[in-house]
């Protein structure tokens, strides 16, 4: 092992050994939680000694054998107030904990002696070529979850030719994170109430080359992130170097897209936002416009009507209703209301290849996922990014050989039942 290696596998040790952190918060990630989410189910048979070892906290990307082994360390490297800001879902969490269900609810039918010796997972998307249909969802503040944010997602996502959307209310500025990732990012938007700082941002993500914007419609009255405020109070820092209690507004400062705008938090709720204004993005904008958030038919109808070029179904990975619903139960509708005219993508719970094939045999074009990348960042940076992706991304054409669906056309309803 490298000095470097060593060096770094002594400091996740000294952190993982630290009373301060090593604590389970809000009796989270505790073996029995851990083992419900991953293969090894019959939790009652592994003593409760053993499941503490078989769940370590991995000291390297490349240990890593799923991406929980990722969240694992997030929770004990974060501090908790940041760690509850990744984690977080909205009041008991139910939506949170439907997004994981849902999958449970769909089986994979096998089709054998197929050849599938050359897995092919290439796509077409909005006119954009891609070698994957895993999508790098837009999260804001990534610097609260390791020094490089943006940036180290941005590498990983070149290494790897993984589409990436970019939250504007990202800590690196879209300039940056474009010359980064060595091609054009899409641009995902939260709006004001001042149409004016949304059309600045607009236009310089345009400027800037994003060929896509996405506006993200469902969480324009607030969310009831109760685990977050719980980690919040668990956080005993002195957080003032960064957060400025006297100033509201004092985290558009580490906002760079807001340079400029003249934006001020006060009009960061938009319930009044109806869908004249994606008609309005429409007449500033060439970039074509996905809609982030949709969930019902009747929505996805809407939103073709509007003129969406694609639709992301997404209830914000439980973070902003508690509808209890989760979007892979919500797809269908949605599919079939789109009923092929413009392309549906997908996120919200997504862990395992098996469940973005799932969504892919449902009719979904490509997957996005969010907090699995954002735990490989937390945990090893950049290099952790790489292995969650590439993890997702192995699975996945595992999954296609098993089920002999060598490329994504050949995913379809028959790849699927229901329990
Ligand atoms: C998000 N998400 C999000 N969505 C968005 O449109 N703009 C944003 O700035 C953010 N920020 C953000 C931060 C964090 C920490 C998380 C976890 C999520 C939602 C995100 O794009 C995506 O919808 C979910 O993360 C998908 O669910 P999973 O994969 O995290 O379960």
């Amino acid at each position: 092992m490298s000095g470097k290696a060593l060096a770094r596998r002594q400091f996740v040790k000294y952190l993982l050994g630290s009373p301060l952190i090593a604590g389970s918060l809000l009796g989270g990630l505790g073996p029995a939680r851990l083992f419900a989410g991953s293969m090894m189910r019959d939790e009652a048979a592994i003593p409760a000694d053993l499941a503490e070892r078989l769940l370590a906290p991995v000291a390297s990307p490349e240990e890593a054998l799923d991406v929980f082994d990722f969240q694992r360390v997030a929770q004990r490297v974060l501090p908790p107030a940041h760690y509850g800001y990744l984690a977080t879902g909205t009041d008991g969490d139910e939506t949170l904990q439907a997004n994981r269900k849902a999958f449970e609810k769909v089986y994979l039918r096998a089709m054998r002696m197929v050849d599938t010796s050359a897995i092919d997972t290439r796509l077409t998307l909005l006119g954009q070529e891609l070698t994957s249909p895993i999508v790098i969802a837009p999260a804001g503040s990534q610097r609260a979850f390791h020094p490089d944010g943006e940036l180290a997602t941005a590498r990983a996502a070149r290494s790897h030719g993984h589409l990436q959307i970019l939250s504007n209310v990202t800590t690196v500025s879209i300039e940056e994170v474009i010359e980064a990732r060595g091609e054009p990012v899409w641009f995902q938007l939260y709006p004001t109430t001042d149409w004016s700082v949304a059309e600045k941002m607009v236009r310089r993500a345009q400027r800037a080359g994003a060929p896509v914007l996405v506006l993200t419609v469902d969480l324009n009255s607030g969310s009831n992130r109760v685990a977050m405020q719980r980690f919040i109070k668990l956080d005993d820092r002195d957080c003032s170097q960064c957060h400025d209690s006297d100033r509201e507004d004092s985290w558009l400062d580490r906002k760079p897209m807001y340079t400029g705008t003249d934006a001020t938090t006060s009009g960061f709720d938009t319930p009044g936002m109806t869908w004249d204004f994606l008609r309005r993005l429409r007449d500033i904008t060439d970039m074509q416009l996905v809609v982030k958030g949709i969930v019902t038919a009747e929505d996805a109808a809407s939103a073709v009507q509007a003129g969406a070029d694609a639709l992301i179904v997404s209830n914000h990975g439980g973070r902003g209703e508690a509808s209890g619903w989760g979007t892979l139960d919500s797809l269908p509708e949605v599919v079939a209301a789109a009923n092929g005219a413009i392309p549906v993508m997908i996120d919200s719970g997504f862990r395992r290849g098996s469940d973005i094939f799932k969504a892919l045999a449902m009719g979904a074009d490509a997957v996005c996922v969010g907090r699995p990348y954002l735990w490989g960042l937390a945990a090893f940076g950049q290099p952790g990014v790489e292995r969650a992706l590439e993890m997702l991304s192995v699975e996945l054409a595992m999954v296609m050989g098993q089920m002999g669906t060598a490329t994504l056309k050949d995913i379809g309803p028959a790849s699927i039942g229901r329990h």
